[in-house]
């Protein structure tokens, strides 16, 4: 019984000093000193002690329900204690901790934009894979294997083959789009592109761009002109000037080059026109009959016109930015300027 009654205070002990808050400690006083309690139980079993032994036992018995009862009045004021501590460091006049507030990042701002307009216009917006076949990205925009325009997109490879590429060009999702819907329909297709370059102030080797492009039954150049003159106006307000000449692309023909009059320095010329007065902005043209037919679109009922926004330029031109690198960075202390 001698042996019974140390494990028990043992035990009362350690649980004790492990109590956590006063409920629990008033469980375990409960559990132990009540009047069902461990201690009283032993008590009662007292008088089947051999009566040699009993006075013995007794005085250990006592002594353990001196110690437990001790420990326990010393932990609640322990805890009372540390409670009415927490409480003096709780001053409720010190100002909080102000979160940051977030915002979107200027890509996104214009991009929100761009798609904004162009759903007014009627335009469903398509998104396609950045790592893409070759197939898509050049193929099929009439760019086959020794075309000398992909000497103009060098391009990252993926696999040895050759055959699956970072995608240099949203216009790769023409051909995805065309094999899969049937004309009419107008497309937005926004992304990143890659290309092997070497960085630089002005060039990355990564770079958005939004794809447009319209499928449908007489489709005229004067209709890719209102296009682009009214997205423009839209995204620089309405003293938007604009040129445009004619150029090369494989996949249009003809292919245009837009141009607008420099909204940073009105014309007069400036680092961001190269001292031109004038910056090309949006690449374009009519789709060339062979990417219609080589996604099965009859080319005797079927037109359409293609184009391309340069992203990252507008956003360059919108916030004045002259380091390309700055959009792609992920320092705060230049992201939180914009
Ligand atoms: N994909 C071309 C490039 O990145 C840009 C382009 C030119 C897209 C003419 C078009 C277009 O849709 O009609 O260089």
């Amino acid at each position: 019984m001698q042996e019974e009654i140390i494990n028990i205070k043992n035990e009362a002990m350690a649980q004790i000093m492990g109590a956590s808050d006063v409920s629990e400690l008033e469980q375990l006083k409960i559990n132990y000193l009540g009047r069902n309690g461990k201690i009283n139980s032993l008590i009662k079993k007292l008088k089947d002690v051999p009566v040699d032994e009993r006075k013995q036992v007794g005085i250990t018995l006592n002594l353990a329900k001196q110690t437990i009862n001790k420990l326990v009045n010393d932990k609640h004021q322990e805890l009372i204690k540390s409670l009415t501590e927490k409480r003096e460091w709780f001053d409720l006049t010190i100002p909080g901790v102000k979160p940051e507030r977030g915002h979107y990042h200027p890509l996104t701002t214009v991009l929100k934009e761009v798609k904004t307009i162009f759903n007014h216009l009627g335009y469903q917006i398509a998104d396609g894979p950045e790592i893409e076949t070759d197939y898509y990205n050049f193929e099929a925009l009439n760019i086959p294997k020794d075309h000398p325009s992909r000497d103009t997109q060098m391009t990252f490879y993926v696999d040895d083959k050759e055959k699956h590429i970072l995608r240099t060009q949203t216009s790769a999702m023409q051909g995805r789009v065309m094999k899969d819907m049937k004309p009419p329909f107008r497309v937005l297709a926004p992304g990143r592109n890659f290309r092997y370059e070497q960085v630089d102030a002005s060039h990355g080797f990564e770079f958005w761009q939004v794809e447009g492009f319209v499928v449908d039954e007489n489709i005229h150049l004067t209709d890719l002109f209102g296009t682009i003159d009214y997205v423009l106006k839209e995204l620089f307000g309405s003293d938007v000037k604009l040129r445009f000449a004619t150029t090369n692309f494989p996949f249009v023909e003809p292919g245009v080059d837009t141009y607008m009059r420099c909204t940073i320095c009105g014309g007069k010329g400036c680092s961001f026109c190269k001292n031109s007065g004038w910056s090309e902005i949006m690449p374009a043209g009519m789709i060339h009959p062979n990417v219609l037919k080589t996604a099965g679109i009859d080319t005797k009922r079927w037109n359409g016109f293609a184009f391309a926004i340069g992203l990252s330029r507008i956003v360059n031109l919108r916030y004045q930015i002259k380091d390309l690198r700055t959009l792609t960075t992920p320092d705060m202390r230049i992201l939180s300027q914009f």
